[in-house]
């Protein structure tokens, strides 16, 4: 079980000191948005190389953006671990995972709530895990669609035995983080949840345990 903060709700202005309250998170989730494919805009590539240089944790990059195909490999290259593009918005959604992993990077599949698993279920072996948004993409402090509890079953039983990991984005907390787990989600994106707590660490842990449990 990971927990993955998205640093959405954090101080934007100490994006640095924001990242190291929260140590023992298993990756920092950042969320890029460009006004396109989200009504949303947030940071880019110089603000995440920054972030790299700053910390040794695991960069677990979302990108809300309208042309992963042409914009997701920089993200690799700048030395991120997991690079994750939206299925609605990928051109050749293959390719570009090909792509990520030759560059060294995870390659992730993300799907909005009304996106069904089953339309991408022959592309479910080039990625190295599955991102279901549990909110619609754009912002932090949503409250969480159950709705979308079938559809992570439904991944769960597509993939088998297949070590593909399983992330929930959107409305996750310690209200709802047990339902995601018991359905089969594996990791775990939190925002608001981590960074409106008073000690966003310990949330880390707290949220871990609920869902181990
Ligand atoms: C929403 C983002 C999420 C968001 C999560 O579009 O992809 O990562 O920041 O924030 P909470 O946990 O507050 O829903
Ligand atoms: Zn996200």
């Amino acid at each position: 079980m990971r927990i993955t903060p998205s640093i959405l709700n954090a101080d934007f202005a100490n994006l640095g000191a924001e990242i190291a309250r929260i140590p023992d998170a298993d990756a920092i989730h950042v969320d890029v948005m460009d006004y396109r494919f989200v009504p949303n805009l947030t940071i880019g590539l110089p603000v995440v190389e920054a972030i790299r240089k700053s910390t040794q944790q695991m960069l677990d990059i979302h990108l809300m953006i309208a042309d992963p195909d042409r914009w997701a490999p920089s993200y690799a290259e700048a030395g991120a671990e997991s690079v994750t593009f939206h299925v609605e918005a990928a051109k050749a959604p293959i390719r570009l995972a090909r792509e990520l992993r030759r560059l060294g990077a995870r390659a992730s599949l993300a799907l909005n709530p009304a996106t069904s698993i089953d339309s991408v279920a022959d592309a479910l072996g080039e990625v190295d895990m599955v991102l279901l948004m549990t909110v619609e993409p754009g912002f932090g402090g949503q409250k969480f669609l159950d709705l979308v509890l079938p559809k992570i079953r439904r991944t769960r039983e597509l993939l088998g035995e297949r070590d593909v990991w399983i992330q929930v984005d959107g409305g996750v907390s310690v209200e709802t983080i047990e339902r995601c787990a018991e359905a089969g989600a594996d990791t775990f994106v939190a925002g608001s949840a981590v960074y409106s707590a008073d000690n966003p660490n310990a949330m880390v842990n707290r949220l871990r345990e609920l869902a181990v449990a």
